[in-house]
Protein backbone atom coordinates (compact mmCIF):
# COMPACT_ATOMS: atom_id res chain seq x y z
CA UNK A 1 0.00 0.00 0.00
CA UNK A 2 2.94 2.40 -0.02
CA UNK A 3 3.39 4.63 -2.97
CA UNK A 4 5.19 7.45 -4.16
CA UNK A 5 4.57 11.57 -3.52
CA UNK A 6 2.52 12.02 -7.16
CA UNK A 7 0.33 9.30 -6.32
CA UNK A 8 0.04 10.44 -2.71
CA UNK A 9 -1.26 14.17 -3.92
CA UNK A 10 -3.20 12.91 -6.97
CA UNK A 11 -4.80 10.97 -3.40
CA UNK A 12 -5.79 13.48 -1.34
CA UNK A 13 -6.92 15.58 -4.47
CA UNK A 14 -9.64 12.63 -4.78
CA UNK A 15 -10.67 12.63 -1.10
CA UNK A 16 -8.65 9.65 -0.23
CA UNK A 17 -6.48 9.08 3.04
CA UNK A 18 -2.48 9.41 3.00
CA UNK A 19 -0.47 8.50 6.00
CA UNK A 20 2.67 10.30 5.80
CA UNK A 21 5.57 11.06 7.72
CA UNK A 22 5.99 14.37 9.72
CA UNK A 23 9.34 14.50 11.73
CA UNK A 24 7.33 14.09 15.07
CA UNK A 25 4.88 10.98 14.11
CA UNK A 26 3.13 9.55 10.85
CA UNK A 27 -0.20 11.40 10.20
CA UNK A 28 -3.15 10.54 8.16
CA UNK A 29 -4.38 13.15 6.23
CA UNK A 30 -7.31 14.22 4.07
CA UNK A 31 -8.25 17.40 2.06
CA UNK A 32 -8.88 19.58 5.17
CA UNK A 33 -11.57 21.58 2.84
CA UNK A 34 -13.78 18.79 1.98
CA UNK A 35 -16.33 16.94 4.83
CA UNK A 36 -16.37 13.50 3.21
CA UNK A 37 -12.75 13.41 2.92
CA UNK A 38 -12.36 14.42 6.54
CA UNK A 39 -15.56 12.22 7.29
CA UNK A 40 -13.38 9.00 6.49
CA UNK A 41 -10.41 10.27 8.89
CA UNK A 42 -12.77 10.21 12.17
CA UNK A 43 -14.62 6.35 10.77
CA UNK A 44 -10.54 5.28 9.99
CA UNK A 45 -9.57 6.22 13.57
CA UNK A 46 -12.48 5.46 15.65
CA UNK A 47 -12.43 9.23 16.88
CA UNK A 48 -14.89 11.24 18.91
CA UNK A 49 -16.10 13.65 16.16
CA UNK A 50 -15.57 16.50 19.12
CA UNK A 51 -11.98 16.09 18.74
CA UNK A 52 -10.43 18.38 16.31
CA UNK A 53 -7.77 17.70 13.80
CA UNK A 54 -4.63 19.95 13.39
CA UNK A 55 -4.66 21.59 10.02
CA UNK A 56 -1.40 21.18 8.23
CA UNK A 57 0.21 23.47 5.64
CA UNK A 58 3.64 24.24 3.04
CA UNK A 59 4.40 27.92 5.31
CA UNK A 60 3.66 30.84 7.31
CA UNK A 61 1.94 32.32 3.93
CA UNK A 62 -0.52 29.88 3.83
CA UNK A 63 -1.02 29.49 7.23
CA UNK A 64 -2.11 33.68 7.50
CA UNK A 65 -4.67 32.62 5.28
CA UNK A 66 -6.26 30.15 8.10
CA UNK A 67 -5.76 31.64 11.07
CA UNK A 68 -5.44 34.81 12.70
CA UNK A 69 -1.74 36.06 14.33
CA UNK A 70 -1.68 37.47 17.19
CA UNK A 71 2.16 39.05 17.88
CA UNK A 72 2.95 35.90 20.32
CA UNK A 73 1.94 34.03 17.37
CA UNK A 74 3.90 35.51 14.89
CA UNK A 75 7.14 35.16 16.75
CA UNK A 76 6.52 31.67 17.44
CA UNK A 77 6.04 30.73 13.45
CA UNK A 78 8.82 32.50 12.96
CA UNK A 79 11.04 30.74 15.41
CA UNK A 80 9.80 27.32 14.87
CA UNK A 81 7.81 26.88 11.62
CA UNK A 82 8.80 24.72 9.75
CA UNK A 83 8.52 22.15 12.82
CA UNK A 84 7.31 20.42 15.99
CA UNK A 85 5.30 22.90 16.55
CA UNK A 86 1.25 23.60 16.71
CA UNK A 87 -0.30 26.54 17.22
CA UNK A 88 -4.20 27.04 18.26
CA UNK A 89 -5.49 30.52 16.79
CA UNK A 90 -8.60 32.11 15.57
CA UNK A 91 -9.93 31.03 12.66
CA UNK A 92 -9.81 33.37 9.34
CA UNK A 93 -12.43 34.60 7.41
CA UNK A 94 -10.50 33.71 4.60
CA UNK A 95 -10.02 29.96 5.66
CA UNK A 96 -11.28 27.56 4.06
CA UNK A 97 -10.73 24.76 6.45
CA UNK A 98 -14.37 22.82 6.71
CA UNK A 99 -16.22 22.92 10.58
CA UNK A 100 -15.61 18.92 10.82
CA UNK A 101 -11.95 19.11 10.72
CA UNK A 102 -12.36 21.87 13.41
CA UNK A 103 -14.88 20.38 15.35
CA UNK A 104 -17.15 23.11 14.66
CA UNK A 105 -14.62 25.11 16.95
CA UNK A 106 -14.05 28.92 16.72
CA UNK A 107 -10.31 28.21 16.47
CA UNK A 108 -7.71 25.91 14.74
CA UNK A 109 -4.87 24.51 15.23
CA UNK A 110 -1.96 25.14 12.54
CA UNK A 111 1.25 23.43 11.80
CA UNK A 112 3.87 23.26 9.20
CA UNK A 113 6.13 20.51 9.47
CA UNK A 114 9.77 20.20 8.52
CA UNK A 115 9.97 16.75 7.06
CA UNK A 116 10.95 17.13 3.85
CA UNK A 117 8.02 14.46 2.09
CA UNK A 118 5.65 16.60 4.56
CA UNK A 119 6.87 19.39 3.02
CA UNK A 120 7.03 18.25 -0.53
CA UNK A 121 3.32 16.84 -0.82
CA UNK A 122 1.52 19.93 1.41
CA UNK A 123 3.55 22.16 -1.92
CA UNK A 124 1.87 19.57 -4.66
CA UNK A 125 -1.82 19.42 -2.87
CA UNK A 126 -1.73 23.21 -2.24
CA UNK A 127 -4.78 23.12 0.29
CA UNK A 128 -4.24 22.83 3.86
CA UNK A 129 -4.28 18.77 4.70
CA UNK A 130 -5.89 17.69 7.92
CA UNK A 131 -4.04 15.10 9.96
CA UNK A 132 -4.20 13.14 12.93
CA UNK A 133 -1.40 10.81 14.01
CA UNK A 134 -2.04 7.69 12.34
CA UNK A 135 -3.03 5.20 14.27
CA UNK A 136 -6.60 4.27 15.70
CA UNK A 137 -7.88 6.22 18.38
CA UNK A 138 -6.56 5.94 22.10
CA UNK A 139 -3.26 3.65 20.33
CA UNK A 140 0.22 4.72 20.29
CA UNK A 141 1.32 7.25 17.50
CA UNK A 142 3.22 5.81 14.77
CA UNK A 143 6.86 6.55 14.14
CA UNK A 144 6.93 3.89 11.03
CA UNK A 145 5.30 3.51 7.84
CA UNK A 146 5.00 -0.52 9.28
CA UNK A 147 3.45 0.85 12.19
CA UNK A 148 0.76 2.67 10.27
CA UNK A 149 -0.36 -0.63 8.13
CA UNK A 150 -0.24 -2.81 11.26
CA UNK A 151 -2.77 -0.26 12.86
CA UNK A 152 -4.54 0.49 10.10
CA UNK A 153 -4.26 -1.19 7.25
CA UNK A 154 -6.63 -3.51 7.68
CA UNK A 155 -9.40 -0.14 7.84
CA UNK A 156 -8.15 1.95 4.89
CA UNK A 157 -9.54 1.21 1.62
CA UNK A 158 -6.47 0.35 -1.22
CA UNK A 159 -8.61 1.63 -4.10
CA UNK A 160 -8.66 4.62 -2.30
CA UNK A 161 -6.30 5.28 0.51
CA UNK A 162 -2.25 5.28 0.43
CA UNK A 163 0.90 4.89 3.02
CA UNK A 164 3.82 7.21 1.99
CA UNK A 165 6.65 5.93 3.89
CA UNK A 166 9.53 8.20 4.70
CA UNK A 167 11.45 6.05 7.50
CA UNK A 168 11.68 6.86 11.02
CA UNK A 169 10.58 10.06 12.76
CA UNK A 170 12.81 11.77 14.13
CA UNK A 171 11.26 13.65 16.95
CA UNK A 172 8.98 10.72 17.83
CA UNK A 173 6.66 12.82 20.09
CA UNK A 174 4.01 14.61 18.53
CA UNK A 175 4.40 18.19 18.19
CA UNK A 176 3.87 20.88 20.97
CA UNK A 177 0.50 22.57 21.06
CA UNK A 178 0.59 26.11 22.00
CA UNK A 179 -2.54 28.53 21.89
CA UNK A 180 -2.64 32.09 20.95
CA UNK A 181 -5.70 33.29 21.63
CA UNK A 182 -5.24 36.99 22.18
CA UNK A 183 -6.82 37.49 25.75
CA UNK A 184 -3.88 36.04 28.32
CA UNK A 185 -0.63 34.71 28.13
CA UNK A 186 0.13 32.10 25.49
CA UNK A 187 -1.57 28.38 26.49
CA UNK A 188 0.54 25.20 26.48
CA UNK A 189 -2.30 22.49 25.55
CA UNK A 190 -0.22 19.93 25.39
CA UNK A 191 3.95 19.37 25.55
CA UNK A 192 5.83 17.68 22.94
CA UNK A 193 8.51 17.77 20.50
CA UNK A 194 9.40 21.31 21.51
CA UNK A 195 10.47 22.38 24.73
CA UNK A 196 8.21 24.37 27.02
CA UNK A 197 11.98 26.17 27.92
CA UNK A 198 12.49 26.72 23.89
CA UNK A 199 9.08 28.16 23.33
CA UNK A 200 9.28 30.35 26.73
CA UNK A 201 12.79 31.82 25.89
CA UNK A 202 10.89 32.82 22.55
CA UNK A 203 8.05 34.09 23.96
CA UNK A 204 9.83 36.05 27.08
CA UNK A 205 7.40 34.82 29.29
CA UNK A 206 5.97 31.79 31.00
CA UNK A 207 3.14 30.13 28.97
CA UNK A 208 0.04 29.52 30.75
CA UNK A 209 -1.42 25.98 31.88
CA UNK A 210 -4.32 24.25 29.78
CA UNK A 211 -7.29 24.18 32.31
CA UNK A 212 -10.50 26.53 32.78
CA UNK A 213 -11.73 27.88 29.53
CA UNK A 214 -9.24 26.04 26.96
CA UNK A 215 -7.94 22.81 26.54
CA UNK A 216 -7.40 20.11 23.85
CA UNK A 217 -10.09 17.76 23.28
CA UNK A 218 -8.04 15.29 22.78
CA UNK A 219 -6.16 15.22 25.69
CA UNK A 220 -8.16 12.34 27.47
CA UNK A 221 -6.76 10.65 30.63
CA UNK A 222 -6.43 7.36 29.18
CA UNK A 223 -4.09 7.95 25.56
CA UNK A 224 -1.30 6.33 23.49
CA UNK A 225 -1.53 3.44 25.40
CA UNK A 226 -0.06 0.17 24.48
CA UNK A 227 -1.94 -3.21 25.61
CA UNK A 228 -0.01 -4.24 29.02
CA UNK A 229 -0.12 -1.70 31.65
CA UNK A 230 2.76 0.37 32.46
CA UNK A 231 4.23 0.69 36.37
CA UNK A 232 6.23 3.96 36.21
CA UNK A 233 9.05 5.19 38.39
CA UNK A 234 10.26 1.59 39.01
CA UNK A 235 13.55 1.16 40.45
CA UNK A 236 13.37 -2.52 39.35
CA UNK A 237 11.67 -5.00 37.08
CA UNK A 238 9.43 -7.62 39.00
CA UNK A 239 9.02 -11.19 37.94
CA UNK A 240 6.39 -11.18 35.12
CA UNK A 241 7.67 -7.64 33.78
CA UNK A 242 9.71 -6.29 30.99
CA UNK A 243 11.45 -3.14 31.52
CA UNK A 244 11.47 0.30 29.46
CA UNK A 245 14.75 1.78 30.96
CA UNK A 246 16.20 5.18 30.76
CA UNK A 247 19.96 5.83 31.57
CA UNK A 248 20.74 2.60 32.71
CA UNK A 249 19.16 2.31 35.85
CA UNK A 250 17.12 -0.64 35.24
CA UNK A 251 20.05 -3.34 34.29
CA UNK A 252 20.29 -6.41 32.21
CA UNK A 253 16.91 -7.06 29.69
CA UNK A 254 15.57 -3.77 29.57
CA UNK A 255 15.12 -2.02 26.75
CA UNK A 256 17.10 1.65 27.34
CA UNK A 257 15.41 4.66 25.86
CA UNK A 258 18.65 6.08 26.27
CA UNK A 259 21.61 4.61 27.43
CA UNK A 260 23.55 7.75 27.89
CA UNK A 261 20.46 9.99 29.58
CA UNK A 262 19.34 11.37 26.03
CA UNK A 263 15.80 13.23 26.22
CA UNK A 264 15.94 13.38 22.41
CA UNK A 265 17.19 10.53 21.60
CA UNK A 266 14.48 8.79 23.89
CA UNK A 267 11.65 10.67 22.73
CA UNK A 268 12.72 9.28 19.42
CA UNK A 269 12.58 6.06 20.61
CA UNK A 270 9.43 6.03 22.98
CA UNK A 271 6.42 5.00 20.68
CA UNK A 272 8.82 2.38 18.91
CA UNK A 273 10.09 0.79 22.12
CA UNK A 274 6.76 0.28 23.97
CA UNK A 275 5.52 -1.53 20.84
CA UNK A 276 8.74 -3.82 20.93
CA UNK A 277 7.86 -4.43 24.50
CA UNK A 278 4.07 -4.92 23.90
CA UNK A 279 4.73 -7.45 21.33
CA UNK A 280 6.08 -9.57 23.43
CA UNK A 281 2.50 -9.77 25.34
CA UNK A 282 3.84 -9.35 29.34
CA UNK A 283 1.60 -8.54 31.91
CA UNK A 284 3.14 -5.56 32.78
CA UNK A 285 6.28 -2.74 32.16
CA UNK A 286 8.08 -0.93 34.49
CA UNK A 287 9.24 2.52 33.13
CA UNK A 288 11.92 3.83 34.76
CA UNK A 289 12.29 7.48 36.08
CA UNK A 290 12.18 10.48 33.11
CA UNK A 291 13.59 13.96 34.05
CA UNK A 292 11.23 16.46 33.44
CA UNK A 293 12.73 19.09 32.04
CA UNK A 294 13.01 19.40 27.90
CA UNK A 295 11.59 16.66 25.85
CA UNK A 296 11.04 14.61 28.93
CA UNK A 297 7.74 16.77 29.40
CA UNK A 298 6.34 15.34 26.66
CA UNK A 299 8.00 11.71 27.51
CA UNK A 300 6.47 11.83 30.90
CA UNK A 301 2.98 13.13 29.95
CA UNK A 302 2.55 9.95 27.16
CA UNK A 303 3.73 7.85 30.12
CA UNK A 304 1.09 8.91 32.45
CA UNK A 305 -1.66 8.89 30.06
CA UNK A 306 -0.25 4.93 28.71
CA UNK A 307 -0.52 4.18 32.50
CA UNK A 308 -4.15 5.46 33.36
CA UNK A 309 -6.75 3.30 33.67
CA UNK A 310 -8.59 2.45 30.74
CA UNK A 311 -12.33 3.40 30.03
O1 LIG B 1 2.76 16.03 15.79
C1 LIG B 1 1.55 16.12 15.64
O2 LIG B 1 0.89 17.07 16.12
C2 LIG B 1 0.83 15.02 14.83
C3 LIG B 1 1.34 15.12 13.38
C4 LIG B 1 0.64 14.16 12.46
O3 LIG B 1 1.19 16.45 12.93
N1 LIG B 1 -0.58 15.18 14.90
C5 LIG B 1 -1.29 14.90 16.04
O4 LIG B 1 -2.67 15.01 15.87
O5 LIG B 1 -0.78 14.56 17.08
P1 LIG B 1 -3.71 14.42 16.90
O6 LIG B 1 -5.04 14.59 16.25
O7 LIG B 1 -3.32 13.05 17.29
O8 LIG B 1 -3.63 15.39 18.12
C6 LIG B 1 -4.06 16.74 17.96
C7 LIG B 1 -4.47 17.34 19.27
C8 LIG B 1 -5.74 16.76 19.85
O9 LIG B 1 -5.54 16.58 21.26
C9 LIG B 1 -6.78 17.85 19.59
O10 LIG B 1 -7.81 17.87 20.56
C10 LIG B 1 -5.93 19.10 19.64
O11 LIG B 1 -4.73 18.73 19.02
N2 LIG B 1 -6.52 20.21 18.87
C11 LIG B 1 -6.68 20.32 17.53
N3 LIG B 1 -7.32 21.47 17.21
C12 LIG B 1 -7.57 22.11 18.38
C13 LIG B 1 -8.23 23.35 18.73
N4 LIG B 1 -8.77 24.14 17.82
N5 LIG B 1 -8.30 23.68 20.04
C14 LIG B 1 -7.76 22.88 20.99
N6 LIG B 1 -7.13 21.70 20.72
C15 LIG B 1 -7.05 21.32 19.44
MG1 LIG C 1 -3.00 11.28 18.30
Amino acid sequence: MTTSLEEAAARLCAGGLVAFPTETVYGLGADATVPDAVARIFAAKGRPRFNPLIAHVADLEAARTQGRFDADAERLAAAFWPGPMTLVLPRAATGTVCDLACAGLATLGLRVPAHPLASALLRAVGRPVAAPSANRSGRLSPTRAVDVAADLGAVLNPGRDVILDGGDCQVGVESTIVACLGDKAPVLLRPGGLSREAVERVLGRALAAAGDGITAPGMLASHYAPSASLRLEASAVAPGEVGLDFAGRLGDGALDLSAVGDLAEAAANLYRHLRRLDAAAPTRIAVAPVPNRDLGAAINDRLRRAAAPRS
